[in-house]
């Protein structure tokens, strides 16, 4: 029988919820920047990328208890990202999840070190799954950094910045939103495979399913900024429009941003074909994230 990601989620994110609280409260650190942590790790995100961790595994019928902790080193290094993305000198938002930024509560400086902490965190939880082989363990932590460091997601937050000086094309948008949404995403597919063992070709597979839905998450995103209000969304609404972004609505109106965003889709679920299932949940993952509303 088919799984429905409605209940896939329900079940697996206060899962993420819990060991993620745990993984920080247990830390011998600095009360307030303990706080400071757990308030941002706490706010109740979607849990995108850790869910796609574990429903990657799940749609090759794989089952390990390790895989919760490399769902949560990727979740941690996101919630550094947008702890660090809504900083005055980036794009200076007040509210994210639906309550005062990180910075509007703990100050920058303490902000600045709370993503800095969780990013060395996650690093440190790929350490800790004892049922991994080392090489396995080297190559996640080899994909984790080259996704969220210079040439993946910081490398695509500097070329974000760069972008509101002028406008850019189409191509260049792609590159940028590849890079500062799309690697961590692919992380959370890849690492999947690479928790299961799976062979080069059907890797490729995924990867090219992860480079799809990647896009489109981000093209959702940028539709929501400009359609959603800030109560749906739980941080500001026309955020890119204040920042002067280039956005795929920008560029092609939210019709031809739509149009893109489905032609991702579609690529996304021909990559799917190998798994040979009806309804895998990643298909229903990226039937998610073209019509989520938050
Ligand atoms: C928001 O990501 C930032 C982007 C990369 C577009 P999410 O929409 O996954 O944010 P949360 O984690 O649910 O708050
Ligand atoms: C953020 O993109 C991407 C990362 C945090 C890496 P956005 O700036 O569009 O994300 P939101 O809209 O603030 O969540
Ligand atoms: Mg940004
Ligand atoms: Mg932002
Ligand atoms: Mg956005």
């Amino acid at each position: 029988m088919t799984k429905c990601l409605e209940t896939f989620m329900k079940e697996n994110a206060p899962k993420i919820d819990k060991t993620l609280h745990a993984l920080i409260d247990e830390l011998s650190i600095p009360s307030e920047l303990k706080k400071s942590m757990i308030y941002s790790i706490n706010a109740g995100g979607k849990r995108v990328r850790p869910l796609l961790v574990l429903a990657t595994l799940d749609d090759l019928d794989i089952q390990l208890d390790d895989a919760y902790i490399v769902a949560c080193a990727v979740e941690l290094i996101h919630t550094y990202s947008l702890i660090h993305d809504d900083l005055p000198a980036m794009d200076d938002d007040d509210y994210r999840r639906g309550k005062l930024t990180n910075h509007k509560v703990f100050g920058d400086a303490l902000a600045i070190l709370a993503g800095d902490a969780m990013q060395a965190l996650a690093f440190q939880c790929l350490t800790r799954t004892a049922s991994l082989a080392p090489t396995q363990q080297v190559e996640l932590i080899r994909l984790l950094s080259e996704a969220s460091g210079a040439e993946g997601m910081v490398g695509g937050q500097v070329l974000d910045l760069e972008g509101e000086a002028r406008s850019l094309s189409v191509d260049e948008l792609e590159a940028i939103h590849v890079r500062k949404t799309g690697a961590l995403l692919s992380f959370s597919i890849e690492a999947g495979a690479i928790l299961a063992q799976l062979c080069d070709d059907k890797k490729g597979q995924l990867k090219r399913y992860a480079h799809h839905i990647g896009l489109a998450f981000q093209i959702k995103d940028d539709i929501l900024d400009v359609t959603s209000t800030t109560e749906q969304l739980g941080k500001p609404a026309n955020s890119d429009e204040a920042q002067n972004k280039s956005t795929y609505p920008a560029l092609l109106g939210i019709d031809g941003a739509t149009e893109q965003m489905y032609a991702r889709y579609e690529e996304a679920l021909d990559a799917l074909r190998f798994l040979e299932k009806e309804d895998a949940l990643l298909a229903q993952f990226a039937h998610y994230i073209v019509e989520r509303t938050l």
